[in-house]
């Protein structure tokens, strides 16, 4: 994702430096953000100033995020979830209850889903991270994603790229086998406008293209 040319510091093993400051990511990831974030929320959740983190608190957390190896000082109490939107300028992963019940938060953490808003940034030391932002291969959307679209799988679409991750995770567990199955798997994660049933017809879909792939 990230443009190796450009002249941002890493470190001798290839990290790629990010302050709480933020985040010379937020712009790179907010620009190549796929089309399911939303632009202007995008741009709401790029890098804030950060409060001062007391020594105690202050945490380097390397981890490799879409592809990208990064090495990035977080508040030991951050999130996951806050690190990506607030520091990474991720928005993607959404912020439903922040209690672990809605799945709009969801992401993949070594190829594994999770409520990112229930896991510390700490806890991906050295794990590999994949949000929506990551999914599609360059300019083609990745068979769950595009599923989505062709089933009318979303409304307001709020939840949705907590779906897909958890639509993706779904299927790659075997889970994906038959309507109540997924209705069963998939029922982490709320949609609050409803749309279900173009979710399943999605998943059962984009199940049977991964299956081929
Ligand atoms: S925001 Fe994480 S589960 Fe709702
Ligand atoms: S599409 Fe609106 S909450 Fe799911």
């Amino acid at each position: 994702m990230t443009d190796d040319s450009d002249s941002t510091p890493k470190n001798s093993e290839g990290y790629l430096a990010v302050s709480r400051r933020g985040a010379m990511l937020g712009a790179v990831a907010i620009a190549t953000a796929t089309r399911f974030a939303d632009s202007a929320e995008a741009q709401s959740a790029a890098p804030q100033p950060a409060l001062p983190v007391p020594a105690d608190k202050a945490l380097t957390v390397r981890t490799t995020i879409n592809g990208d190896m990064l090495e990035i000082n977080v508040d030991a109490r951050t999130s996951l979830l806050d690190m990506l939107r607030e520091q990474l300028g991720l928005a993607g992963a959404k912020k439903g209850c922040d209690h672990g019940q809605c799945g709009a938060c969801t992401v993949h953490v070594d190829g594994r889903r999770v409520a990112s808003c229930l896991t510390f940034a700490a806890k991906v030391e050295g794990r590999e991270v994949t949000t929506i932002e990551g999914l599609a291969e360059g300019d083609t959307l990745h068979p769950m994603q595009q599923a989505f679209i062709d089933h009318d799988a979303l409304q307001c679409g709020y939840c949705t790229p907590g779906q897909i991750m958890a639509a993706v995770a779904c299927v790659q567990e075997g889970n994906a086998t038959s309507p109540e199955r997924i209705r069963e798997y998939m029922s982490g994660n709320i949609c609050r406008c409803g749309a279900y049933v173009g979710i399943v017809a999605a998943i059962q879909d984009a199940a049977a293209q991964m299956r081929r792939a």
